[in-house]
């Protein structure tokens, strides 16, 4: 048996300034739509958005239930939204927030990782993720991909 290693690259930082104007844009939409999370049960909101190549802007928040397992996350709001409503564009970038008092932005669960997987593959085209804190610090995956080592897809099957 061999030991083997698996290396996550991301980025991390605290100075929105190093952004481009778009991807700022992104982020403050990001954070402003945190207002429209429907999460009475669990009080955590959370908003997903996404920029597509023709530059429209996409935005989902997390859906609660009384009944607590039909609840979706923002991530699976958005993507499954983006994927029946453009389904001949292609995710650029997807932008991600928590509006709670944390210094460390939040990263998605795994079903959502899963979901974000299954979009990249059938797009054929990288989604760079960012994460955002109520601090302002941030971390950037440069895909969905490298949230999810040694991930499950369509190619096994
Ligand atoms: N939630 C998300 O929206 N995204 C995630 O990746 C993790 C969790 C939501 C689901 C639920 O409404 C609340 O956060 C608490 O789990």
């Amino acid at each position: 048996m061999k030991n083997k290693t698996i290396q996550v690259n991301y980025k991390e930082g605290n100075d929105l300034t190093a952004f481009d104007a778009k991807t700022k844009d992104l982020i403050e939409q990001t954070i402003a739509f945190s207002k429209n999370a429907y999460a009475p049960y669990s009080n955590f909101h959370v908003s997903a958005c996404l920029i597509l190549d023709n530059g429209k802007v996409v935005k989902g928040t997390n859906v609660e239930n009384a009944s607590y397992p039909v609840s979706i996350c923002a991530e699976r709001t958005l993507l499954s939204h983006t994927v029946s409503n453009y389904p001949s564009n292609k995710i650029e970038k997807i932008a991600i927030y928590v509006d709670k008092n944390l210094s460390e932005p939040v990263p998605p669960c795994g079903v959502c990782r899963q979901t974000l997987l299954e979009v990249e593959k059938r797009q054929e085209q990288d989604i760079e993720v960012i994460l955002i804190s109520q601090s302002g610090t941030y971390i950037v995956f440069e895909k969905c991909s490298d949230l999810l080592p040694l991930y499950f897809d369509g190619e096994a099957l």
